[in-house]
């Protein structure tokens, strides 16, 4: 997929106080007007965002985060597909590049909206940041990450016969969104202690999603009872949203058309490990990536055992 180096109207500069000029930012090409119109959407002040880098546990987190806003309503969750209850507000525009429609899907949802965005803090809506409506930021590993979205593309085509090796190369390597992991979460990890805001790991939810669950509920103002609680952790069990249609992008995968989408496929609901990455890298390539994320911690002043949330595993 094309990117192209965009530049917003605007920088969260009430959030974070940094140089935002030398902020690389991508979206996919061609963007048209697509990112300024996201710049100037309505956020809604009961909205809850999950934001992400792709591939760090979104879909996981937004099955909790849909349950909660729902009344644990699991009856409802099991019938429509979770990207239909809680949309991804840059697929439309991804897969059919028509700005007019782009934003009906989120704009008719009704409240409390819980929307899906794997867009860095400036590029998201510029009300996000001055209405400060909950939003919920889950950080990966990025070596688990990028294979996670290897297999992902190899499934819905655009790495359809590309080697594991090469993508890894095209992430370290090339300008794009991919290459700024790093800068994505630190920017989120600066806001962790702000009252609308929920930061955690997918290495977290994997050490004890109970604790997840708890503190979501009290993130949302929710309450679930112990026997919701026991419903909660099964539902949200990797083997159970691994055999869940509704949790496995069924839908969205019948929207895009890429032309080897299809060819080679591999379950959304994939493999759920944590360094899952050392079964697929060679040393050489894990020496590459570390090398390529110590450089990006080292920029943005933070270490990956913090971003990991290492001290609450
Ligand atoms: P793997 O490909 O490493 O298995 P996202 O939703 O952000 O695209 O993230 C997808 C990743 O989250 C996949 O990782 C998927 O298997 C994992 N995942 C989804 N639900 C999970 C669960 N209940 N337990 C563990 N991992 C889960």
């Amino acid at each position: 997929m094309q990117c192209e180096q965009v530049t917003p109207k605007s920088y969260p500069v009430n959030l974070i106080d940094k140089d935002w000029s030398e902020r690389k930012l991508y979206f996919w090409s061609p963007a048209k007007s697509f990112p300024a119109m996201i710049h100037d959407m309505e956020v809604k002040e009961d909205d809850v965002w999950i934001v992400t880098n792709p591939k760090c546990g979104t879909t996981w987190m937004q099955e909790l985060a849909w349950l909660l806003l729902n009344d644990c309503d699991f009856e409802a969750a099991l019938s429509k597909d979770l990207e239909l209850r809680s949309p991804f507000l840059e697929f439309d525009f991804m897969v059919n590049s028509d700005e007019q429609t782009a934003l009906e899907r989120v704009e008719e949802l009704p409240s409390p909206r819980l929307i899906k965005s794997h867009l860095p803090l400036p590029l998201l809506p510029r009300q996000l940041w001055e209405k400060k409506a909950k939003v919920i930021y889950v950080f990966r590993n990025p070596k688990d990450a990028w294979v996670s979205g290897y297999y992902h593309g190899v499934t819905i085509g655009y790495n359809y016969g590309k080697t594991l090796e090469q993508f890894f190369d095209e992430c370290l390597e090339q300008e794009s969104d991919r290459r700024y992991i790093i800068e994505h979460a630190a920017e989120f990890y600066q806001l962790r202690n702000e009252p609308w805001f929920y930061y955690t790991s997918f290495e977290r939810m994997k050490c004890n999603l109970r604790a997840v669950v708890e503190d979501l509920c009290k993130f949302l103002d929710k309450t679930v009872t112990e026997q919701q609680m026991e419903r909660l952790l099964k539902h949200l069990s990797f083997e159970e949203m691994k055999k869940n249609p509704t949790t496995n992008h069924l839908w969205e995968s019948t929207q895009i058309k890429l032309e080897n989408g299809g060819k080679e496929v591999h379950n959304f609901v994939r493999k759920g490990k944590v360094n899952g990455y050392k079964d697929d890298l060679t040393p050489k390539q894990i020496e590459k990536a570390d090398n390529f994320i110590a450089e990006r911690l080292l920029l943005n002043q933070v270490t990956l055992e913090e971003l990991l949330l290492v001290d609450k595993l």
